[in-house]
């Protein structure tokens, strides 16, 4: 039985590893990250477009073949990163990660936007993945600093990261444009030393 563990050299090592796991970035318990590819674009539209009642007015995911284009393009930039959360029973999609205008020099700074597709919402695949996320931002991508904007109604978005020890840091009046309207946010972060106190803590 092949056991999660922390690092793709975990995963290269073991024969017997589903092939699926073979391309992971991180792997848990429950789920994996891995980067999307081209081959992704029917799966991640269909689920976008199976989600939009969970996404509302919080989020815009590929929903065809040219937001797909515009969206798996960005990852060319250095500046962003993409996670797809995978379900290691199947490998289903069952959410994404994005890390956005990663900035380097003196910020060492991202900004995280995420969301869980329909029907594997709410059963702790995003809080696994998210401690996948951290994983990657604080090790391999060496940053100091993620934050995550969120609307103060998003309770399900907010009770995410609380649960990852994100810290609430601010509020921010009409912070950004979302379906036209410019929407007040919370700015929640998670600093680096906070994310290795929280792993001290067995967190
Ligand atoms: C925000 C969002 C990604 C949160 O995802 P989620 O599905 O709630 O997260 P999880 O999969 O980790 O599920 C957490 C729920 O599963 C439950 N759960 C079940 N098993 C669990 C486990 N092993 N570990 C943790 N939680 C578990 C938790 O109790 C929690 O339920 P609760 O909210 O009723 O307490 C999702 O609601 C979403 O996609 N929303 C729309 C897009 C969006 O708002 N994006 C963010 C914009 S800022």
């Amino acid at each position: 039985m092949w056991q999660a563990g922390p690092s793709p050299a975990c995963l290269d090592a073991g024969l017997d590893v589903p092939p699926d796991l073979r391309q992971a970035l991180e792997a848990g318990t429950q789920v994996y990250l891995r980067t999307p590819s081209a081959r992704d674009e029917a799966e991640i539209i269909r689920r976008s477009l199976a989600s939009r009642a969970l996404h509302r007015n919080w989020v815009s995911p590929p929903k065809d073949h040219r937001a797909f284009l515009e969206w798996i393009g960005r990852m060319k930039e250095p500046s962003t990163r993409h996670f797809l959360v995978c379900r290691i029973d199947d490998g289903s999609i069952v959410g994404v990660f994005s890390l956005n205008q990663i900035v380097r020099r003196l910020f060492q700074n991202a900004y995280m936007g995420y969301y869980a597709f329909r029907p594997y919402a709410g059963m702790g695949y995003m809080t696994e993945g998210l401690q996948l996320v951290l994983r990657q931002v604080f090790t391999s991508l060496r940053l100091h600093r993620v934050e995550a904007n969120i609307q103060p109604t998003n309770t399900a978005s907010i009770a995410l990261v609380k649960r990852a020890g994100f810290r609430l840091e601010g509020y921010s009046p009409k912070y950004l444009k979302i379906s036209g309207r410019w929407r007040d946010h919370e700015r929640w972060a998670m600093l680096i030393d906070d994310w290795k106190a929280a792993r001290r803590r067995g967190g």
